[in-house]
């Protein structure tokens, strides 16, 4: 989408609809003040009798002296998840008057820059549609073309320019990883996830490896292999470095879990429950967006990317409850239920990303059914072994507004996962199932810094959430992105 700055009036401003934001209790008396008078009268009487207060996301349509206008709540207008969500309203509004322009504008007190990407981010995420499968062109409107963000005082100089670029990099970035969420598994196998990170590793500062096959043995990655056993797609460890321009004194992390589709294998899972099942490769997907948009955001620190990609089926090699998988780390885990694969496979790469000593290690996973009990389908769940980086976390997830809730890592819970014949087992005794998951996780991560990312529950969504729509959410990538800046 093509987006434009300009120091312009609301009243100024040419498009097919302006969104003149409102504060709520202010609805009246702050930019409508300013209306023309017979303009002011409309929206009077229109805001008494839909009782258009100004809260978060509502919106009162009017007709201008020059375009329609849309206005739109912001509540407060402190957080900026109150503009992501009101600037997604109005562009519901701007869509359902087929504009083909859209300007915004905003009172110069409202301005900073915060406010101007918040804003943007809700538009460009709202626009997002998955219609590579519908064959019926209904209308044929797409949205608007072009948005115009004004403010009288807002200066089109190349520090706000480049911020609307960010801005536009990183909703690219979620527009990918909510694209292969939504692809059907048949397509996304695990050497589709590879070719899809080869492709991005060829626009420079970014490499990639693939291995699969021989190459998993050799490695002793016998996670993937032992899950991907019972599938005619061979699994693949796909690792990525982005590198700085300039060499960084930071190296972080970052593991996906991959698994293309989860049916549960041998121990298979009900009909309902593997109707959403092509979203488990959400980590996956959230590593690939980082390594896209990294580069155009020319961020600092180097990131290494590990995907443990994996198809979940129940094919004549399937692994079986009660095998035993011995990990490139010495560990031995018995295998229970084969559904709690997620564990089995994010160990090889947990592997992997502490033998390069990183900082820190973030893995992004949609593992456990039991998350999303504990916490919906809004919020993840959030554990590790070191309390600053978790906070740093959770404080970049409340701005960007994808809510992390930490759960504790009880060490007496390991006793639920001690094996009577390996060294652990990939299930838990029933209760506390994402404490149990990130327990095991635990044991392959040795001293170094690492954080675990439960996204089971907000991964995706069935229904259309503020600036959402339904399936893949991308959730999570904003919030790293934002860590990744705040310690480059
Ligand atoms: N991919 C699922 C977890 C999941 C469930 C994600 C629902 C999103 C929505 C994971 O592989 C799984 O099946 N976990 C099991 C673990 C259990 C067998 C210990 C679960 O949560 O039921
Ligand atoms: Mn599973
Ligand atoms: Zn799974």
């Amino acid at each position: 989408m093509n987006v434009k700055l300009i120091g312009k009036k609301a009243g100024e401003v040419v498009a097919d609809v302006v969104v003149v934001a409102v504060r709520e209790g202010h609805e009246l008396t702050g930019a409508v003040a300013r209306f023309p008078k017979a303009l002011r009268t409309s929206v009077t009487t229109r805001a008494k009798r839909t009782h258009f207060k100004g809260k978060v996301g509502s919106t009162l349509s009017v007709q201008g002296e020059h375009a329609d206008m849309v206005l739109v709540g912001v509540g407060d207008g402190a957080a900026a998840e109150h503009w992501r969500r009101a600037a997604s309203a109005a562009r519901g509004a701007a869509a359902s008057a087929h504009a083909a322009t859209l300007a915004l504008a905003l009172d110069d007190a409202e301005h900073p820059a915060e406010i101007l990407a918040a804003a943007l981010e809700g538009l460009l995420l709202a626009g997002y549609s998955f219609d590579k499968y519908r064959t019926k062109k209904d209308d044929g409107y797409r949205g608007p073309k072009s948005v115009t963000l004004s403010a009288p005082s807002l200066k089109v100089d190349a520090r706000n320019r480049a911020s609307v670029d960010r801005t536009q990099a990183v909703c690219d970035a979620v527009a990918l990883a909510r694209d292969l969420v939504n692809e059907m598994s048949t397509l996304k196998t695990p050497g589709h996830l590879a070719s899809v990170a080869l492709g991005l590793a060829r626009r420079g500062r970014v490499s990639c490896e693939v291995w699969q096959g021989e190459r998993l043995r050799r490695e002793k990655l016998h996670g993937i292999l032992a899950v991907s056993a019972g599938s005619r797609h061979p699994g693949a460890l796909i690792k990525m470095v982005y590198k700085p321009r300039r060499r960084s004194r930071s190296r972080i992390a970052i593991v996906g879990k991959g698994i293309t589709f989860d049916s549960g294998g041998l121990s298979l899972k009900p009909a309902k429950s593997m109707e959403t099942m092509k979203m488990d490769m959400s980590g996956a997907a959230l590593v690939l967006a980082l390594m896209k948009a990294l580069p155009v955001l020319e961020a600092s620190v180097e990131v290494h990317g590990f995907i443990a990609a994996a198809e979940n089926m129940p094919g004549h090699g399937a692994q079986k409850p009660g095998d035993v998988i011995r990990y490139r780390n010495g560990v031995t885990a018995e295998v229970l239920n084969t559904d709690a694969e997620g564990r089995l496979v994010l160990a090889d790469a947990l592997c992997l990303a502490t033998e390069i000593e990183p900082d820190c290690i973030i893995d992004a996973a949609t593992l456990t059914g039991a998350c999303m009990v504990a916490l919906g389908t809004r919020v993840a769940g959030i554990l590790g072994n070191d309390q600053e980086l978790i906070d740093a976390l959770i404080a970049c997830g409340t701005q960007a507004g994808e809510p992390l809730w930490q759960l504790p890592l009880v060490e007496d819970y390991m006793e639920d996962i001690r094996s009577s014949v390996a060294d652990i087992k990939n299930v838990g005794g029933g209760y506390a199932g994402t404490i149990s998951a990130a327990l095991f996780l635990r044991s392959f991560i040795g001293k170094t810094k690492w954080a675990h990312l439960d996204i089971a529950g907000p991964a995706f969504t069935e229904k259309p959430l503020p600036y959402t729509p339904k399936g893949g959410t991308g959730f999570a990538i904003r919030t790293l992105l934002a860590y990744l800046d705040s310690i480059g």
